[in-house]
């Protein structure tokens, strides 16, 4: 019982997170990316990021507890770095990415970098060069949404024994 409910909270959470990962990557960012006013751009997708982070940060917690709960139970202490366990290895790899993400980089890096934009731009008012700050944030969704349909794929294959 507390296996299957591991593994379905597991599930879920990881569909929600990859969902709400790819609605901003696929709609939310070509949508900001084509506003005209700069200043707009920077406080809508600050506003989005804001309140995307902690909630994945919500999401990684769960599925990481879920994920640790299931390979403690299914005993895979020995399995992990053996070569039946390298879907296992690879979930577990971008998890703590995940992890450095969004407890680490995010609050003290992208939030900051986004605040100050907004900032700089409410108190000049001039046009911000940010074409170059979005750029990166676009290639680095697809980086991110990428590794975790990856992960979530080796989690499908490795759950299921499908290679
Ligand atoms: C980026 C983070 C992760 C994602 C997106 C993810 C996603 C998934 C998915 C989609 C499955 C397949 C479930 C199914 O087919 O029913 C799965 C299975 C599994 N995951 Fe993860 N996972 C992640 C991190 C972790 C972590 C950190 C652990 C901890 C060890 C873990 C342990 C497991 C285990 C043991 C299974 C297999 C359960 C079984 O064989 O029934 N996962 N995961």
């Amino acid at each position: 019982m507390l296996f299957a409910s591991m593994h379905i909270i597991h599930l879920l959470t990881a569909i929600l997170w990859i969902g709400g990962l790819g609605f901003i990557t696929i709609l939310i960012l070509p949508m900001v990316v084509k506003m005209p006013d700069a200043l707009q751009k920077v406080l809508l997708f600050q506003r989005i990021e804001h309140r995307f982070a902690p909630l994945a940060r919500y999401y990684t917690a769960i599925v990481g507890v879920s994920g640790f709960i299931m390979f403690y139970l299914m005993d895979l202490e020995g399995v992990v770095f053996a070569k039946e366990g390298r879907f296992l290895l690879f979930m577990i790899i971008v998890w703590i990415f995940w992890v450095i993400m969004l407890f680490g980089l995010e609050p003290l890096i992208i939030k900051r970098v986004l605040d100050s934009m907004a900032r700089q731009g409410e108190a000049d008012g001039k046009k911000l060069d940010i074409e170059g700050v979005f750029n990166i944030m676009n290639k680095l969704h697809w980086v991110l949404l990428t590794l975790s349909l990856s992960a979530a794929t080796s989690g499908a294959i490795f759950a299921h024994g499908l290679i």
